[in-house]
């Protein structure tokens, strides 16, 4: 769960230790386009650089040290390769459903920076991120559906798991007057309720939600270096289509190489 500002690590807020603080280039970004970010649901700095020491540092100094720590995703910083095969969704080559990060969680982190370590295989036609934002999503899901905020704040969406554990979470909640999302497509569960009208609603519930959502959807294409920096409460994000890339002399594969990390301000 992510706590206020001034918390210990083991309420997933970390501190980076001193002894890694000293490396901090002064022409580095000190600060977030909070605006653009909450208008158009994110912002991206070009020539960052492949540094994911200092990607913790300066998202560590952004965010006055509320960097978000996760045991699934490895610590503070995550990286990680698209794989051949894997269970894990962020590492898979077909596209990923649109989705908040640790949407299950109370309070998710607010923000995510993605870094582009290695660029796909097939750059730049795969290896891209979509991401929806909220007011534009909004916008459509009326004009094209009569979706309204309040039949949306409404309509619960199924998570069921396989451990037992479900949930009937809607796309959208409020939190301190606030619109949130908090969504994950891949994750929503249908054929479960036994009552053929129910799935029924639910199924063109969700077509409506991706027609509109792949419909407003921005395409974002990062080089190596390049940092996106998204809103995980007002907009949704997700993976394009990756490929990946055998190298005969060494027997290896090649594909998109990322670093992320999440953080409140
Ligand atoms: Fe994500």
């Amino acid at each position: 769960m992510m706590r206020e500002k001034g918390s210990s690590r083991r309420d997933n807020i970390a501190r980076l230790p001193s002894s890694s603080k000293t490396f901090f280039r002064p022409h580095s970004i000190t600060k977030i386009d909070v605006q653009s970010i909450q208008d158009k649901g994110y912002q991206v700095i070009r020539g960052f650089g492949v540094d994911v020491i200092e990607f913790e540092q300066v998202f560590n100094r952004i965010s006055n040290e509320q960097l978000y720590c996760s045991p699934r995703v490895g610590g503070i910083c995550h990286q990680y390769s698209v794989e051949v095969n894997s269970d894990n969704f962020s590492q898979q080559m077909r596209t990923g459903g649109f989705h908040t990060d640790f949407m299950f969680q109370d309070k998710p982190p607010e923000y995510i920076g993605l870094l582009c370590l290695e660029t796909d295989p097939k750059h730049p036609i795969y290896g891209r991120n979509q991401i929806v934002s909220m007011s534009v999503l909004l916008e459509r899901l009326s004009s094209g559906f009569g979706l309204s905020v309040e039949d949306i704040l409404q309509r619960n969406l199924p998570y069921h798991f396989a451990n037992g554990q479900h949930f009937s979470v809607p796309l959208l909640h409020r939190c301190n007057g606030q619109l949130q999302f908090k969504f994950h497509q891949h994750l929503v569960t249908d054929g479960m309720y036994g009552d053929k009208f129910k799935e029924k609603e639910i199924e063109t519930y969700m077509t409506q939600l991706h027609a509109a959502m792949i419909d407003v959807a921005e395409d974002i294409c990062l080089d190596a270096g390049d940092l996106l920096v998204l809103s995980n409460h007002h907009a949704l994000h997700r993976r394009g289509e990756c490929s990946v890339s055998f190298n005969a002399d060494n027997k290896t594969w090649r594909s998109r190489k990322m670093a992320s990390i999440r953080f409140n301000l």
